[in-house]
């Protein structure tokens, strides 16, 4: 029998114990009791008040893990200048936004409008009886359930938001004795996840009581199996667009050998390539999200929530595709990006985490609404920004210029290295090879 390794060994109780226990035991069973230690230690925050709330964001936290925080300039939005906080490991997404800002900066900014701030609660629930009857007590259920989560809706009608409405949604073709009600909430300026799904539970219990005790109920009609009580991350009704748009003429010069109308139907064939074909459609979309992630993670927003809406969306015609699209029109070029972004500016992680904070200040505390724009713009600025080099110098020697310092850090390589490195690059193809080629050449030398 093979010998046990000890990271096989199961732990009991790990997390009822100290941060610092918990730190010498991984690093016990990863068999590097003073390295990992150490390393794990030198990324705690110098702060101890600060460490704590970094701590109490998760379970079993052992240390912080360092993602860069970026800044792209001149993102004109609507007329209005923005510095937008950009939170990603990814070397080129920053390079990439701040170029398209200011290339866009220059030809009318960007457009965007919120179409909705719609969010989506369901209570999943099996019911044996007279589907007739159900539909016809609807509107009591209705007041019922409202008035049931008064004491929790009161805060978010005083901020303006609320409910807005619930609908029966009949899916026993489906799953026998399947129903759904499907509950639409405006959250205002906050994610409003808490407030959605603790509403959901209470009109569960509800929902249940209604059916034990209403007369117009009999035999097993009276009761109901509530499966379960959750908000839906597909958002489509919270909405946002946005678009930059410019004569052909404002797009010559971008690469040498086409002309503006040549560079803008070589991008529009792209993005329909992008419109047909779901391997090409994932990459696209992905690049959006590049841009989109970055400024939720910054904001401390659920990224994840918002990819899941994102990728949803992209899917709403039963084929996946491309959220952007590209309209050529009178000698005009038009990008446009349509995408649900659900998130808040309030509560959560936004004012708890000191960085998150900071970037709402920087944005100028914007309210959910605008916060949505920026999102998505930096989606669209990105998703440009990808497209003009694929469709023209292709993405390498941008990527490879902005990899270059990985590929020094990952050789250790010393300052002095890293200038002769970056000006000797200029002029050769950066690979991982050639790098390794060059640090060796110095160091010999
Ligand atoms: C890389 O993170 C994103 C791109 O691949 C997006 C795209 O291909 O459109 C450059």
């Amino acid at each position: 029998m093979p010998r046990r390794r000890k990271r096989d060994l199961l732990i009991k109780g790990f997390s009822k114990l100290l941060k610092e226990d918990k730190v010498k035991i991984v690093a016990e069973l990863m068999d590097k009791q003073v390295e990992s230690m150490e390393l794990m230690q030198s990324f705690w925050h110098s702060d101890h008040s600060v460490q704590k709330i970094f701590d109490e964001f998760s379970e079993n936290t052992i240390s912080n893990f360092y993602i860069p925080y970026g800044v792209a300039p001149n993102v004109v939005i609507n007329g209005q200048n923005h510095l937008v906080p950009l939170v990603i490991e990814e070397s080129s997404v920053v390079a990439a936004a701040s170029s398209s800002a200011k290339f866009w900066s220059s030809r009318g900014g960007f457009i965007a409008e919120v179409v909705d701030i719609v969010k989506i609660g369901q209570v999943h629930f099996t019911w044996k009886g007279d589907k007739k009857k159900l539909f016809s007590v609807f509107d009591q259920v209705k007041a019922r359930l409202r008035e049931a989560t008064k004491h929790i809706t009161a805060n978010m009608e005083k901020r303006g938001g609320g409910i807005i409405d619930f609908e029966l949604k009949d899916m026993s073709d489906k799953i026998d004795n399947y129903y759904q009600i499907m509950v639409s909430f405006d959250t205002v300026d906050s994610m409003g996840a808490n407030f959605i799904n603790s509403c959901l539970e209470e009109f569960a219990v509800e929902l249940k009581s209604f059916f034990a005790t209403e007369d117009v109920f009999e035999g097993e009609e009276k009761e109901c199996l509530i499966i379960m009580s959750i908000l839906s991350n597909y958002t489509p009704d919270c909405l946002v667009k946005t678009w930059v748009e410019c004569d052909f003429s404002e797009l010559e010069n971008i690469d040498e050998s086409l002309t503006g109308e040549q560079f803008a139907e070589k991008f529009q064939l792209a993005v329909k390539v992008a419109e047909l074909d779901e391997y090409r459609a994932t990459t696209h979309n992905k690049g959006i999200f590049n841009g989109i992630d970055a400024v939720a993670i910054a904001t401390g927003n659920d990224f994840r929530a918002i990819e899941a809406a994102g990728h949803t969306y992209a899917a709403r015609d039963g084929s996946y595709k491309s959220l952007s699209k590209v309209e050529l029109k009178d000698g005009r070029f038009k990008f446009i990006l349509e995408v649900p972004i659900a998130l808040g500016t309030v509560g959560g992680l936004t004012n708890l985490h000191p960085l998150a904070k900071h970037s709402i200040e920087m944005l100028g505390n914007p309210s959910a609404k605008e916060l949505m724009m920026i999102v998505a713009v930096m989606g669209l600025a990105n998703n440009f920004a990808a497209i003009r080099s694929l469709v023209t110098k292709g993405i390498q020697i941008g990527h490879m210029k902005m990899h270059l310092l990985n590929i020094l850090n990952h050789f250790e390589a010393t300052e002095s290295e890293k200038d002769n490195a970056v000006e000797y690059f200029i002029e050769h193809k950066i690979s991982f090879a050639n790098v390794s080629e060059f640090i060796t050449n110095q160091r010999k030398n």
